[in-house]
């Protein structure tokens, strides 16, 4: 088969600049933000259970199907389904779905990553006494101000992928990561020795399992694929800069494992803070007597906790917090970005530079359009994120089990793992791959679109 000349696209140059940035990917505001806020409103550790076995069963399989048909054709999506289907449009059908869901939810999350930004600036104004424009510039309903922030985002967005795999996306990734987990522990630290904090804790880790129904392992499902970058490609494109040599299963176990241990700790962060901001007089809780989560969460609760706290404990915790959710934010858009602008490298031949430059500026107009109609964030939501992933994640599946062949994706997983072979994971993956998520994600998918309970009704 055809395999690209991978010098010329880029390649990581180390094990560890992959799995940092495939890890950058998957943490971000799906972690810091969405993990918590969803453990919240559904019973506390029945979600983080269920989410667990959603990561780890069906999530990690799917994250090697993405990283083995990478590797395995040095291409972005559609290139890459072309590649193992001899250019049959049906198939690359699946990749252009992917970048098309990329670009989407790229869209809606650079308006969100904005916000982080906007709110590092709200907490300085905030600290010098600047109240008239720590308000303005913290109006997540102002259009204007929606526009500038998503268009700083972008922009740096765009400067890291115009640098290259390696030298932009690898080595921004290898400074943010580890910045990202030492901001998150001192947090964690202090806010574990406050008052209040222990109701926190509680509330995140006794499970509530009388909450657990159908709809809430549709949320789990939904918050494991965006959490772990699955289903649009993102890990295909980052797995074609690949070398040979690399064990693809222990690189998607780290990734997984990260993620998880991230969007862990950030739930020990998010909710203890959200019962020592009740301590402090803030209200936690919405009429209907539900946790707090989402924007009102994150944009209300939080900065009512740092402005309480005030002075430069205030200070240093507020800018910390909105710089966490920025730094997360930006390692997750340049691979949301990376999608994109390495189909037009390859497809079209257009220079890195300007594909990076072109695509940005095209998804920061539709930015933009939802910088003045936030609400439009859930139905991107609902459509290119619950229903999409999960959608791409079931047809990457099923190509590679029943067209492209799971013996062939372990015979390419045999370079960097030569002994696959006499594994467990070779016996049970296929299984995987082939029955199992499949079949999970698509009971999911008909049961949010409401189609079992159609028949249910129709037979019952
Ligand atoms: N995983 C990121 C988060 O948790 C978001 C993200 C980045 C993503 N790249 C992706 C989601 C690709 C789906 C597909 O915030």
């Amino acid at each position: 088969m055809a395999q690209t000349d991978t010098a010329s696209r880029g390649n990581w140059n180390s094990k560890l600049g992959f799995i940092l940035a495939a890890a950058g990917s998957a943490v971000g505001l799906g972690n810091i933000w969405g993990f918590p806020t969803q453990v919240a409103s559904n019973g506390g550790a029945a979600f983080l259970f269920i989410y667990l076995i959603c990561a780890f069963a069906i999530g990690f399989p799917v994250m090697v199907a993405e990283i083995t048909i990478g590797r395995r054709t040095g291409k972005n999506p559609v290139g890459a389904f072309n590649a193992l289907s001899g250019n049959k449009f049906l198939y690359s059908l699946i990749g252009m779905w992917g970048v098309l869901c990329g670009v989407m939810i790229l869209a809606f999350y650079t308006v969100i990553a904005g916000w982080t930004v906007s709110y590092v600036f709200e907490e300085l104004f905030h600290f010098i006494g600047m109240n008239g424009w720590a308000t303005y510039v913290a109006d997540t309903n102002n259009g204007i101000i929606n526009a500038i922030f998503a268009a700083i985002f972008m922009s740096a967005t765009v400067s890291i992928i115009v640098g290259g795999v390696s030298d932009g996306i690898e080595r921004a990734t290898k400074f943010m990561m580890p910045l990202l987990l030492v901001i998150l522990l001192v947090l964690i630290g202090y806010v574990l020795w406050q008052p209040g904090s222990g109701v926190g804790i509680e509330a995140y880790l006794f499970p509530d399992f009388s909450k657990v129904d159908a709809s809430l392992i549709f949320s789990a499902m939904g918050q494991a694929f965006f959490s772990l970058s699955l289903g649009m490609g993102a890990l295909i494109t980052y797995g074609s800069y690949l070398s040979k040599k690399e064990n693809i299963p222990e690189a998607a176990a780290y990734v997984t494992l990260m993620d998880t241990f991230i969007a862990f700790l950030a739930g020990l962060l998010i909710l203890p803070a959200m019962y020592m901001a009740q301590a402090q007089g803030v209200a936690i809780f919405d009429k209907a007597g539900h946790l707090l989560a989402g924007t009102a969460l994150i944009f209300k609760v939080l900065p009512q906790l740092f402005h309480q706290l005030g002075g430069v404990l205030g200070l240093i915790f507020g800018v910390a917090f909105f710089l966490l959710l920025s730094i997360a934010a930006l390692t997750s858009t340049i691979s949301l970005l990376e999608v994109p602008v390495s189909y037009a490298i390859d497809e079209y031949n257009f220079p890195r530079k300007r594909s990076a430059q072109l695509i940005g500026l095209g998804i920061l107009i539709i930015s933009l359009f939802i910088s003045f109609n936030i609400s439009l964030i859930g139905v991107f939501v609902t459509i290119f994120n619950n229903v999409g992933l999960p959608l791409g994640g079931f047809l990457i599946c099923t190509f590679l089990g029943y067209y492209w062949k799971t013996e062939n994706a372990i015979a390419e997983m045999e370079s960097g793992y030569p002994s696959v072979k006499q594994t467990i994971f070779s016996k049970v993956w296929p299984f995987f791959v082939k029955v199992i998520c499949p079949l999970a994600i698509l009971y999911n998918l008909l049961n949010a679109l409401g189609a079992i309970s159609y028949l249910q009704n129709l037979f019952g």
